[in-house]
């Protein structure tokens, strides 16, 4: 299985700026052979960026998109609009469901959506600091997993991945922490045991599973090494262009 680096870009980069630093990092950056690089700009940006990127090397991912293809959904994107522009989606992302309401039922929707139009969902999963100090992370973790999967049909598990992003270690959130190893493996393994006793042993260990809250180049090294971790989702560090870059080279030596 390949390692995943994805830069989640949020709401950063005017267009031109996207460019520019994609032209960058597209110069600075070799071939890696088993590192799939990803980046998601802002939706606005994805188009033209998508006609600049060099696909050998990379990827695009859209940060969100809705469920249904066309209508009246005013402000809305649609996944049969980003088909052939973009080869991932972030889906249900924290700050999508905590500032925007987005729930379960929503997400699941779009993890379909996305497959149908031949785009692979990051479905985001995550506990709260509350729920984690409540005892509630198992049952937060099941319950979004399960609800986000739950219109996946087994077939389609070769191109869904699952990004474990405590809410907590989010270096958006107030007074963030960071996740320790042993946190992420605690929680990674549940992920496993999930997929496994819902779909089977086989479908369980093929879906890469990322980390992601607040990795940077000091400790992208051992979350990379956490057993059952396949690779990251980088908000803040992959902002800065060298930081980012700096991080690819550390997967890459972790795979060698
Ligand atoms: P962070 O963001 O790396 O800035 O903590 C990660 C994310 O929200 O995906």
């Amino acid at each position: 299985m390949k390692t995943y680096i994805v830069g989640n870009w949020k709401l950063n980069f005017t267009v031109g700026e996207a460019s520019i630093y994609l032209h960058k990092l597209l110069k600075k950056m070799p071939n890696y052979r088993d590192v799939e690089v990803v980046v998601a700009p802002s939706t606005i940006a994805l188009q033209p960026l998508s006609l600049q990127v060099d696909r050998h090397k990379m990827k695009l991912s859209a940060q969100d998109a809705f469920y249904r293809d066309y209508g009246a959904f005013t402000g809305e994107t649609s996944f049969s609009q980003l088909r052939g522009i973009v080869d991932f989606c972030i889906v249900g992302h924290s700050e999508r469901r905590y500032i925007f309401g987005e729930n379960d039922k929503m997400v699941a929707k779009k993890v379909a959506a996305a497959i149908r139009h031949k785009i692979t969902p990051i479905l985001c999963i995550g506990e709260t600091e509350s729920e984690r100090a409540f005892g509630e992370t198992a049952d937060v973790i099941r319950d979004q997993l399960i609800g986000g999967l739950s219109e996946v049909a087994d077939d389609d598990f070769d191109n869904v991945i699952i990004a474990y992003e405590p809410v907590w270690a989010i270096s958006s959130t107030k007074a963030a922490k960071l996740a320790t190893p042993d946190e992420i493996a605690e929680v990674v393994e549940l992920i496993r045991q999930t997929l496994a006793d819902t779909y089977g042993a086989e479908l369980a260990e093929k879906v890469p599973v990322l980390f992601g809250g607040s990795v940077n180049k000091a400790n992208a090294g051992a979350y990379l090494t956490v057993p059952g971790v396949n690779g990251l989702l980088i908000g803040g560090a992959s902002l800065i262009l060298d930081e980012f870059v700096d991080i690819l080279e550390v997967a890459k030596r972790v795979r060698q």
